[in-house]
């Protein structure tokens, strides 16, 4: 009986395979890169906005605490959006005439609220609260990051459901004292892990099992 295959062809078919799976590994990687990469998901993109607003300069420069402008961050899910009159209570007076400013006075005269462009917007099906982040002792900075040092504000963040369940499957690896929950430049003076497991108890966070269930975010 003729020998119908070479015996190099073991050889190339064992290449090829080898071949094809480099192939698609590769192709698995750009897809996946492209899924983390910044032109999909936002992350570190300034976003531009109707008015120039700085938190690099209300925030780190004026100091102005969170809770002036976002006023329901604490009792609510929702942050709260500054209405124009906060604005007005300072540009009344600073910077009253500057041209920047027009579409907030002309907000301010018509009563038509600004309309700012989205930074953070999780689709409809996903749940989210800003209280019990807050009351539990999750800062601000763990998931916008440093406002105080962007003029204009990019996501610091994905969102995407892997990002929530990251801190939900061992929420004691990001949980501080409350009182520093707005200080954007809290570091703990001991070890995260040792304050991290008496936070969890102190403040009685719900367990992993929990906190990983659909319905705690799929309501
Ligand atoms: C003087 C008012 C003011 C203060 C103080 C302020 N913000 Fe804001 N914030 C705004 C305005 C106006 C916007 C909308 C424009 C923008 O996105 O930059 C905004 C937007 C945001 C957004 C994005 C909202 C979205 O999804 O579109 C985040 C996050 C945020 N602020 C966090 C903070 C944090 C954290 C602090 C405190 C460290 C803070 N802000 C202090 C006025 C303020
Ligand atoms: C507590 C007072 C105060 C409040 C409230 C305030 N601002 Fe300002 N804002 C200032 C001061 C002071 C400056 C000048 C900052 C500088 O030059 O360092 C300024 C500067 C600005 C500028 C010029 C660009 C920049 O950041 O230097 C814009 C635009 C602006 N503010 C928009 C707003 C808007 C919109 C709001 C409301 C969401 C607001 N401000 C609320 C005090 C305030
Ligand atoms: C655990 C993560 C997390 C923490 C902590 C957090 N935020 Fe947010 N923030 C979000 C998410 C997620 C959204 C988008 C919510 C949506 O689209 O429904 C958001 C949206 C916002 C908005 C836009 C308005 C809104 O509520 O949708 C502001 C303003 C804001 N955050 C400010 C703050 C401030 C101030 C703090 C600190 C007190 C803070 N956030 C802490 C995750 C967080
Ligand atoms: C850095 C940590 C951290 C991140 C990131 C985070 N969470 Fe949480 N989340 C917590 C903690 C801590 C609690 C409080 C649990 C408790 O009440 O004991 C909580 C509670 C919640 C609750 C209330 C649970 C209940 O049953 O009352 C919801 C809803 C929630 N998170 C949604 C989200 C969503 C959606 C995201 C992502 C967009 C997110 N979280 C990101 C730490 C985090
Ligand atoms: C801690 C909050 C949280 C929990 C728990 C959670 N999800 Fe999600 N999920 C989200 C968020 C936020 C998104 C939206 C992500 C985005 O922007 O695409 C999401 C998106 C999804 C999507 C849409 C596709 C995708 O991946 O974006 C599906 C399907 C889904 N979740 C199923 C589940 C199932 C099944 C469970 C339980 C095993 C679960 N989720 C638990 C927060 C959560």
């Amino acid at each position: 009986m003729p020998q119908i295959f070479h015996p190099s062809t073991n050889t190339i078919s064992r290449v090829s395979i080898a071949g094809i799976i480099i192939v698609l590994g590769v192709a698995g990687a750009v897809a996946g890169g492209l899924f983390e990469s910044t032109y999909l998901t936002g992350v570190r993109v300034p976003q531009e906005q109707p008015v120039p607003f700085s938190h690099a300069h209300h925030v780190g420069g004026l100091g102005i605490d969170c809770r002036y402008c976002h006023t329901t961050v604490e009792t609510s899910s929702f942050a709260g959006m500054p209405p124009t009159e906060t604005c007005m209570n300072c540009h009344k007076q600073i910077w009253s005439a500057a041209p920047m400013l027009e579409p907030v006075r002309a907000s301010f005269r018509s009563g038509q609220p600004m309309r700012w462009n989205r930074v953070y917007d999780l689709p409809g099906f996903a749940y989210f609260d800003h209280s019990i982040h807050v009351a539990k002792g999750v800062g601000c900075v763990t998931c916008h990051g440093r406002v105080d040092e962007m003029p204009l504000l990019w996501r610091a963040n994905t969102l995407y459901m892997q990002w929530c369940l990251g801190c939900h499957t061992d929420p004691s690896r990001f949980v501080r004292p409350r009182e520093h929950v707005f200080e954007l430049d809290w570091q703990p003076s001991e070890d995260q892990a040792t304050l991290g497991r008496r936070l969890v108890q102190e403040y009685a966070i719900m367990d992993r099992e929990h906190l990983t269930s659909c319905y705690v975010c799929h309501r």
